[in-house]
């Protein structure tokens, strides 16, 4: 009997929350059940399908991946590495990393000449810039913790998509054109598939097929990891390491393991968030961003009023010169994790915050957390029918990464070791600089910003949101959610909106082209604060659950991201 009247308490609060009005201007698609927001549509639509076959939110982010490697070649990857955060609908919450390391003949100094110069592109650039690539074994711990479909199942939709070919977006076709020569010049074996005829250009429309890749997926289908570490893909990794001198060996492939770590969790007003621990530096930078804004009234600062780009300017600043110094692979550096996000440390590094002047970044140095006891990429967001929810955001580093394809094996390898800082001080392709905590060693994995990260709302799902973009990942995410918790956006008003970036050092603010006129720098110059003008920041991903249920989809249109749903 009192079970039935809590059971008719439940049917009727879900009734009235199926009541809820929800104005559905400037929404992006809402859906009843499930969404798959990524970078592709035809990735989108995969995710979509395994969970209308039954499959949950991890099925669903696996056999998207899966498909992004095949048909979105700059940054879907079996050659590379991310993060997943999960949450499941009983609130268990996990983190897994699958991301890159450095070959166990990698050593500190490898990117450096014998004067101690850094050789130019070394780390960006052929068979010396690829870490052993994680995916593969990320793809296949996650589904073995909480997979309900057959792990064939989600492989095939990308075999199918490999050896029967797929339609190029316009932006595909460009970034096929663009890098001909890259993959000319960096490649052993010609990469025939994504060479257009000589004199010819791709274009919006063409079909491509990668007959190889559907062999490679073939293996890692009917073999699992083995299919990749091991065997015909492992031994053509090694030989394609051989002809251009890079260091991957048979060992560093069989040794890969993903690891399951313990997310960055946190409280920003009434909401918390479940984000990527290191060896991101995205969960405690986000963190940190988080609590420095929290004692200040965003809302009634207004979205990119000169006051609130002020203030997130400055937590920036602070947080990116604590990532340089303090953050890398927890498993070889003592990353003062609790300290750096306590709410109490952050508020103490913005003590000299001063509202009226920009503090510049050469008297900004790293924080001291109290000492530890005892990050072209891409996104996707997943939820599924029952409520789980998966944030995966996986790399190749750089747009088609080392631009180095596996002979035979038809797929990319990354250009991951870039991320780590080859020499004290010289900046990465991002512009980010690191020490010791990010020095380079064998078997290390290198310091990440990618900020796969859920929000919730009393205890229930609220958010799934990430991007690529390198650096400004952090504060791309950052903004979303203060997009949608402060300033009062729809999920794809949040994504759509224009975004600006400070990481310490330069010290200047990144502002793409569109947000932000004149008239509202001149203040912050006059402030101090210096501006720089650039493409797009960020692709950004999400979900928002609505207070009917409903899921709206916040999907990029600074690429071809889109949501798929029902
Ligand atoms: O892990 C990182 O932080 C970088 N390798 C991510 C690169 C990236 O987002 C490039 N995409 N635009």
């Amino acid at each position: 009997m009192k079970k039935l009247f809590s059971l008719l308490i439940i049917a009727s609060l879900l009734a009235c929350e199926k009541t809820v009005e929800v104005s559905l201007e400037n929404r992006g698609l809402i859906a009843d059940k499930a969404m798959v927001v990524s970078a592709h549509p035809l990735a989108s639509e995969v995710g979509k399908q395994i969970m209308e076959q039954g499959g949950n939110a991890i099925d669903a982010s696996i056999a998207t991946q899966l498909a992004l490697a095949v048909v979105y070649p700059s940054a879907g990857n079996i050659g590379g590495g991310g993060f997943m955060i999960s949450r499941m609908a009983n609130g268990d919450i996990d983190a897994l990393d699958f991301r890159e390391k450095a070959p166990l003949a990698g050593d500190r100094d490898m990117y450096l000449d014998e004067n101690g110069e850094v050789i130019p592109r070394a780390s960006v650039r052929g068979h010396l810039a690829a870490g052993v690539p994680g995916t593969v074994a990320g793809l296949e711990a996650a589904h073995r913790k909480y997979g309900k479909l057959d792990w064939k199942a989600l492989v095939q939709p990308a075999i199918d998509l490999a050896a029967n070919g797929w339609v190029l977006t316009a932006k595909e076709a460009s970034g096929l054109n663009g890098n001909r020569n890259n993959f000319i010049e960096y490649n052993t074996v010609q990469p025939n598939f994504f060479l257009a005829e000589e004199g010819q250009r791709w274009k919006e429309g063409d079909t491509v097929s990668i007959p190889e890749l559907a062999a490679t997926l073939t293996l890692i289908r009917d073999q699992g990891r083995d299919g990749f570490y091991k065997g015909q893909t492992a031994q053509l990794i090694v030989e394609e390491m051989e002809r251009g001198n890079g260091l991957i060996s048979l060992e560093d492939l069989e040794k890969y393991q993903a690891v399951w770590r313990k997310p960055v969790t946190g409280e920003y007003r009434d909401y918390g968030f479940i984000s990527m621990p290191p060896p991101s530096s995205g969960g405690i930078a986000l963190s940190q961003l988080l609590h420095a804004v929290e004692p200040f009234n965003l809302s009634e600062m207004g979205f990119h009023s000169t006051e609130a780009i002020h203030l997130i300017v400055e937590a920036e600043r602070r947080a990116y010169a604590d990532r340089a110094e303090h953050l890398g692979d927890p498993d070889f550096f003592e990353v003062p994790q609790a300290g750096l996000i306590d709410k109490s440390y952050t508020k103490n590094r913005m003590s000299d915050f001063d509202p009226t002047q920009a503090t510049p970044s050469s008297e900004i140095s790293a924080g001291a957390p109290a000492p530890q006891e005892s990050e072209e990429t891409t996104h996707l967001s997943v939820v599924d029918p029952w409520g789980n929810a998966v944030s995966v955001t996986t790399t190749l580093n750089g747009g088609m990464g080392s631009k180095v394809f596996v002979g035979g094996a038809g797929f990319l390898l990354n250009n991951e070791m870039d991320d780590f800082s080859i020499k004290p001080g010289v900046p990465n392709s991002y512009g980010l600089v690191g020490g010791e905590a990010n020095a380079i060693a064998p078997e290390k994995r290198m310091l990440s910003s990618m900020t796969p990260t859920i929000v919730t709302k009393d205890d229930k799902l609220f958010m799934v949101v990430g991007t690529p973009g390198g650096s400004t990942i952090i504060t791309s995410v950052f903004q979303t959610i203060i997009n949608v918790v402060d300033f009062d956006m729809t999920m794809q008003e949040a994504v759509l909106a224009p975004r600006f970036h400070h990481q310490w050092l330069p010290d200047v603010i990144q502002v793409e082209r569109s947000a932000l006129d004149s008239a509202r720098m001149q203040p912050l110059m006059d402030m101090g604060h210096k501006f720089r003008r650039v493409g797009k920041i960020g692709r950004v991903d999400a979900i928002l659950v609505l207070p009917n249920g409903q899921l709206e989809g916040g999907a990029d249109n600074r690429g071809d991201d889109t949501a798929s749903g029902y």
